[in-house]
C-alpha cells in the first residue's frame, strides 16, 4: 500500500507528534527548550488554522508517519519564497517515505509559483542533509555556534532549492569578491 499525502487534522498532528521520539523531535523542533506535548499542542492548535503555512500529512495504512510544512512570509519581498521541513516518525524512517513526502510538497510549492524553498538543518543532522542533496537542495551557508540546546552548541546550515535559477556562478563570484576582500586586512 502506498504512501497517502492530504493535510492532517489537529487530533492528527497531535497524535503524531505526541509519539515522536526524542531525537526526532530535537531534530526537527523549531522549540528546543519545549517538551513533546507543548510542541504537540502548539502546533495541532495553530498549524491547521495558519494561512501562512501549508501543511502535509503522509499516511500509511491510515496511521500519520510523516509531517512536512512550507512557510510563506507575508511580506512582498519574500513572496517567492518559502521554508520547508519534515519529520518522518523514527520507526517510520529509512523506507523512502521522506523522499514521497518531501518531492510532493516540492511539488506543491512548484506548482504555486514559488522560485525557491529553503530550509536550515543541524550540521550534525547527516540523514537529513543526505536526502537534501538528493532531491536537489544546494548548501547557501553554515552559520556557526548559533544554536544552543540540551547543553551544546550546534551549528545550522542553510540549504536552498532553486526552481528557475542555477545560482552556482554566481555565488562562486561572490564568495570571491568576499575572500579578495579578507585578503587585503
Ligand atoms: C531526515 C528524515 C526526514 C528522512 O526521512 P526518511 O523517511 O528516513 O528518509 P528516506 O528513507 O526517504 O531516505 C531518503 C534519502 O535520505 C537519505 N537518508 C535518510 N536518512 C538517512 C540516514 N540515516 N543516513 C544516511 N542517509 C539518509 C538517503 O540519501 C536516502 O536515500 P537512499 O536510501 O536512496 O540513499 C527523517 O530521518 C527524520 O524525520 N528525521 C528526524 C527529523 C529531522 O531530522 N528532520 C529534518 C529537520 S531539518
Amino acid at each position: 500500500m502506498s504512501l497517502v499525502i492530504k493535510k492532517p487534522s489537529s487530533s492528527q498532528i497531535y497524535s503524531f507528534f505526541i509519539s515522536l521520539s526524542d531525537t526526532a523531535l530535537y531534530n526537527f523542533s523549531i522549540y528546543p527548550r519545549a517538551n513533546r506535548k507543548s510542541v504537540a499542542l502548539r502546533l495541532s492548535k495553530a498549524l491547521p488554522k495558519d494561512k501562512f503555512q501549508k501543511i502535509f500529512g503522509a499516511f500509511y495504512m491510515g496511521k500519520m508517519v510523516g509531517y512536512s510544512f512550507l512557510k510563506f512570509s507575508p511580506k512582498s519581498t519574500d513572496k517567492n519564497i518559502c521554508q520547508f521541513g519534515i519529520v518522518i516518525g523514527e520507526s517510520y524512517q529509512g523506507k523512502g517515505y521522506g523522499d514521497v513526502l518531501s518531492k510532493k510538497t516540492i511539488d506543491w510549492a512548484k506548482n504555486n509559483k514559488f522560485k525557491k524553498i529553503w530550509l536550515t538543518v543541524y550540521s550534525d543532522n547527516l540523514g537529513a542533509i543526505k536526502l537534501y542533496k538528493k532531491i536537489g537542495f544546494q548548501t547557501e551557508g553554515i552559520f556557526m555556534y548559533n544554536w544552543y540546546s540540551h547543553g551544546k552548541f550546534r551549528h545550522t546550515i542553510s540549504m536552498a532549492l532553486f526552481f528557475d535559477k542555477e545560482p552556482s556562478l554566481e555565488r562562486k563570484r561572490l564568495w570571491g569578491n568576499l575572500s579578495k576582500m579578507q585578503d587585503h586586512r
